[in-house]
């Protein structure tokens, strides 16, 4: 079996580097998609309110057979929640869905700085709150630019443990990851295939073949190797355990440089804006 590498967090707490997605996968699949994970040794699921299945990311733990202790689990503040009592009920929530009495980290969706009158600095005030009563054991933000966290950095006690950022070959997002190494901060790669988007390009295809491995296992390296965090997200048990296999190569600096090169700056973002971004769900 694949041995995950950990890293070490702002705030001493160790994270696995790669770990299992959740988003877009139906409640009623994701008790069995979460334990399919489990027993293939994924031992980090990505979660959130807004992807409506805490619950069953919880019950898969469960059905699993493993102890909360043995997984580490990462839920969201979803976007409706940012006023100090909303976060707090939320999280309740969160934990309650979980069955657990804390979760390992715990992140703001998104900035939303065009709503609540630009005001994330009190959410996350509440997030400290968590930390300091350990109900989340680490703290850290989603989709935040470097004008953002500067605000945090400048406006409270703590500095992210995590930034989860839209990161893939087509828009590799160097300004934010730089932003985050400066400061301390571990950059997590969402979307990290881009949806299956980034599988059929030729020079990935290409390294792919010349190293053996699947594309997907190629670019989930890339990121590996780059020092990101990933969390690939998959239902089809083959995806799943290939995911897994990306500790047995290496890629070349040649093969990185190239993969690297693939990136499209804004155009290649898949997702919305974080400056803009201003949904929230019924
Ligand atoms: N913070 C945020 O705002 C945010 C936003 C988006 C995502 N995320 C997180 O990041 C995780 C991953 O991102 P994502 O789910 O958007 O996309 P992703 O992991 O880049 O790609 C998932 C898609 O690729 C397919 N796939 C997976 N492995 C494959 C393989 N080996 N070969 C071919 N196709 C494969 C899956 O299909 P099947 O499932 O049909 O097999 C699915 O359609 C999410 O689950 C979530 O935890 C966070």
């Amino acid at each position: 079996m694949s041995t995950v590498p950990v890293i070490q967090l702002n705030d001493g707490h160790d994270i696995p580097q790669l770990g299992f997605g959740v988003f877009q996968i139906e409640p009623v699949e994701t008790a069995e998609a979460v334990r399919t994970a489990l027993e293939i040794g994924y031992r980090h699921i990505d979660t959130a309110e807004m992807y409506g299945n805490e619950k069953e990311v919880g019950q898969g733990i469960r059905d699993a057979g493993l102890g909360r202790g043995e997984v580490f689990i990462t839920s969201k503040l979803n976007n409706g929640y940012h006023r100090a009592d909303d976060a707090r009920r939320a999280f309740d929530e969160t934990l309650s869905r979980l069955q657990s009495d804390y979760v390992d980290l715990f992140l703001i969706h998104w900035p939303l700085p065009t709503l609540y009158g630009g005001d994330f600095i009190s959410t996350w005030k509440v997030l400290e709150e968590f930390k300091e009563d350990k109900r989340a054991r680490s703290i850290g933000v989603s989709n935040f630019q470097p004008a953002h966290l500067d605000r945090l950095v400048q406006e409270s006690e703590t500095v992210p443990a995590v930034n989860q950022i839209e990161v893939h070959p087509y828009f590799t997002n160097d300004k934010v990851r730089l932003y985050d190494q400066q400061h301390g901060i571990v950059t997590e790669a969402w979307s990290p295939i881009a949806q299956g988007a980034v599988l059929d390009d030729p020079t990935i295809v290409s390294i792919a073949e010349a190293v053996g491995k699947s594309p997907a296992q190629v670019v989930l390296r890339w990121h590996i190797q780059r020092g990101d965090i990933v969390f690939p997200k998959s239902v089809t048990r083959q995806r799943v355990k290939e995911n897994f296999e990306l500790f047995d190569f290496e890629l070349g600096g040649d093969a990185m440089t190239a993969i690297s090169s693939l990136d499209r700056g804004d155009t290649g973002q898949r997702g919305p804006h974080p400056d803009k971004f201003d949904y929230i769900p019924e």
